[in-house]
């Protein structure tokens, strides 16, 4: 009998080692065996560990950004074994003088994980997320997370907390700017191309860090769009619409997930065994670990959920969240519970081996100061080839708003440009929020970008006007006069980086301050104006998008903005960016989507006894997808392969797009799917694929598309995940709302 048993253990360990492999993905350790004597590592390291020294490797605290880097206690408890990982401790220099705590003061020499958020850049700060993902270009994005995990890898950090993958419709919600918009679709796109970017494809490479998919799940949903507010979506809404990134980020490899602060119909994320270990780990697969967000453990008792700490300790430990960042609650409450029983030290130590796990893939044990190299850190930060980049990635996310009279592109050679409003040479604002390591200086301004683009003999003249957010308005005279010297005006408003981002939700969305008096004021001087937005989010500029001829959406495109700003203002670049979320035309419309349901009646503009308003229409400002072009492009032809399918079936979809205007330029071919009917309510559209295709002019492209049965199949009234028989319509066009349509049928 013992045989068997003997046999029967060697065999479970034997699988186990080779599932593990998949955690971090095979194809990073290129050598699979690495991954059975990674597991014996941590099997051996664990049974000389004490239970404080385990608890250790779930403590994660935060450094200090001044020089002292970590205080004298966080010292101290690193030689106890008693801290696991630091966020917030950067720096080649200073993460190897830290490192060096734990492998020469510590009893077991285990290495510390440095984490940090480095969201859209390191140093060399790239376009907010929610800009970037206006280029609908995986590449582009999956090229700035690399660069962003080099230069972050050289200054000691293994571990981002990255990408944010929160699907957001509501644009008052200010982390709306961390994320990729409302589509599960294009989110789940950028959800892989980032994690593919900062994670690389080898874990040997010292540029490889691990990247962390946020926050999950649904923060987005936070109800009023009030950051850390309820969340209380269906299971179907969860599935369809915020769990997809997470979905690609796990299946892209995403070694960890951040747990949210939110709950989810009453349970919080960090407590929620069902998410956390059931879907997250049960029917995923995922075999990464879990970090809490900051205190979000503790935050446990605020929710009403646990009435201790240690009640939150255990809750949140056997949910499935692993780490705990910075409330100290693992370290200081777990000893006694385990002691008393009340928490099964196996939980402690499947958590501790997927942290282990995590470092020993990493290399940490081999070479704990690989990511502390100051001369590595010296050659890659701000390094032309990166800096291009930004540029060049900052210019693709921009996105052309409005261009009456094709005002734009303007000419370089103009006599007087009038450049005015409160960002136009602002240092600070285009970092955008999370700015990382980036620095104001490094910032090349809007105000600076023109001057560097126009003639010698092109006078540039500037007037701030106002500020972002007061309402002082002594400046709009002098802005008015100098506008009125002037053949053209360039007016840059917005909102300042502090505007957006954890924390900063507004509940109006109209430029803020008295930035709405200067547009009006300048308009009306009857000069042509161009509008160069500067925001974090969906504004409502209804007013603005009536009576200013040329409208820019431009963000916050990070370091390189001015320069990417004025290639698009005249000319060297053609604008192809498209809108990642709606712009609704007033707060009352939120939250505002173009993937809703169509109801039971169905919006009518003239008939009040439909889903609508009295004051207001339904339809958006812009729509999701939506983007001008200096030129413009036709669509025709939209071809099925077949008119009838059968559920497994894939279908290809072709259309005709033509260059029909006077410059070469880049289109994103949107394609999107309603099913018509089903056993549950479905979306009058999704986005199913996107194509961006560059046409010269008069060039006519056939482009394809393959529509498979996974893209066409939802969780039907029993929530299995199915195709339906039915009718569908294929739109295919530039945008949500400007689309060719036909149908096809499912069949049984
Ligand atoms: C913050 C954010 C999270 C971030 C973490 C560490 O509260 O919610 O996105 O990664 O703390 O800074």
């Amino acid at each position: 009998m013992v045989i068997i048993h003997y046999f029967k253990l060697l065999a479970m360990f034997l699988v186990t080692s080779i599932l593990l492999t998949s955690a971090f993905s095979a194809a990073h350790s290129k050598n699979p065996s690495a991954s059975s004597s990674i597991e014996h590592r941590v099997d051996s390291l664990l049974t000389m560990m004490t239970l404080e020294e385990k608890l250790g490797q779930l403590n994660q605290l935060s450094g200090r950004w001044d020089e002292k880097y970590i205080t004298a206690e966080d010292s101290e408890m690193i030689k106890q074994g008693r801290i696991g990982s630091f966020l917030n401790v950067a720096g080649a220099t200073n993460t190897r003088k830290v490192q060096e705590l734990a492998m020469k003061s510590s009893r077991l020499r285990i290495p510390l994980l440095f984490g940090m958020d480095v969201v859209h850049g390191f140093r060399t700060i790239f376009p907010i997320p929610l800009a970037e993902s206006c280029t609908w270009d995986p590449v582009a994005v999956q090229q700035t997370a690399r660069v962003a995990a080099i230069e972050a890898s050289a200054s000691g950090i293994h571990w981002t907390f990255a990408p944010m993958v929160d699907i957001a419709r509501d644009p008052r919600w200010g982390r709306i700017a961390e994320g990729s918009g409302e589509d599960p679709c294009l989110g789940a796109v950028m959800a892989a191309a980032r994690v593919r970017g900062f994670q690389g494809d080898d874990w040997r490479d010292p540029s490889t860090i691990f990247s962390c998919a946020k926050h999950f799940a649904a923060y987005g949903a936070s109800e009023a769009g009030r950051d850390y507010n309820s969340v209380d979506v269906s299971e179907r809404t969860l599935r369809e619409v915020y769990l997809p990134p997470f979905k690609a980020a796990v299946d892209a490899g995403s070694v960890s997930l951040m747990a949210s602060f939110n709950e989810i119909a009453g349970v919080p994320s960090t407590a929620n065994h069902w998410l956390l270990t059931g879907l997250l780990r049960g029917e995923w697969g995922f075999k990464g670990f879990v970090v809490s967000d900051w205190n979000s453990v503790a935050e446990l008792q605020a929710h009403g959920l646990a009435a201790s700490r240690s009640e939150a300790a255990i809750l949140a430990l056997q949910a499935g969240t692993d780490m705990d960042m910075v409330s100290r609650i693992y370290q200081n409450e777990l000893v006694t519970m385990v002691c008393e029983n009340r928490v099964s030290e196996d939980l402690v130590n499947q958590a501790v081996r997927r942290v282990l796990r995590a470092k020993f893939v990493l290399g940490l044990f081999d070479n704990p100061y690989r990511n502390s190299n100051p001369a590595r850190e010296q050659s890659v930060i701000l390094s032309k080839p990166h800096v291009d980049l930004a540029r060049h990635v900052a210019q693709k996310s921009i996105v052309l708003l409005k261009n009456d009279k094709n005002l734009l592109p303007l000419s370089k050679t103009l006599k007087t440009i009038a450049v005015l409003g409160p960002l136009a040479e602002d240092k600070i604002a285009p970092l955008g929020p999370w700015a990382g390591a980036g620095r104001p200086e490094d910032v090349v301004t809007v105000l600076e970008g023109i001057k560097s683009k126009v003639s010698p003999q092109t006078r540039i003249l500037y007037a701030k006007g106002c500020n972002v957010n007061d309402d002082s308005m002594g400046g709009i005279v002098e802005a008015k006069n100098v506008a009125q010297q002037a053949e053209v005006v360039i007016l840059v408003v917005g909102e300042d980086a502090g505007m957006c981002g954890e924390g900063a939700c507004r509940s109006r969305l109209d430029l803020p301050g008295v930035q709405n008096e200067l547009v009006k004021t300048i308009v009306e001087t009857g000069k042509p104006v161009v509008m160069i937005l500067m925001n974090g989010r969906p504004l409502i500029i209804t007013w603005a998008a009536e009576h200013v001829p040329a409208i820019l959406e431009t963000w916050f495109l990070g370091i390189q903005h001015g320069h990417a700003a004025a290639d698009v203002l005249f000319g060297d670049v053609n604008p192809a960016g498209k809108l990642p979320v709606t712009f609704p035309r007033a707060v009352g419309q939120i939250p505002l989507y173009y993937n809703h349901k169509s109801t039971g009646r169905p919006y009518v503009d003239d008939n009040t006894s439909t889903s609508k308003y009295l004051d207001i229409s339904n339809s958006p400002l812009y729509p999701f997808g939506y983007g001008l072009s200096y030129t413009t492009f036709s669509y025709s032809d939209l071809l099925l392969s077949n008119s009838r399918i059968k559920a497994n079936d894939s279908l290809r979809v072709s259309i005709e797009v033509t260059n029909t205007g006077k410059v070469k330029g880049d289109e994103i071919v949107q394609l999107y799917v309603q099913d018509e009917f089903g056993s549950v309510t479905r979306p009058v559209k999704e986005l199913k694929d996107f194509r961006r295709i560059t046409l010269n002019v008069g060039e006519k492209r056939n482009v394809e598309f393959t529509l498979t049965s996974a893209q066409l199949a939802f969780h039907g009234r029993d929530m299995n995940f199915a195709v339906e028989p039915g009718t569908f319509k294929v739109f295919v066009g530039t945008n949500s709302a400007e689309l060719l349509e036909t149908r096809f049928e499912v069949v049984e």
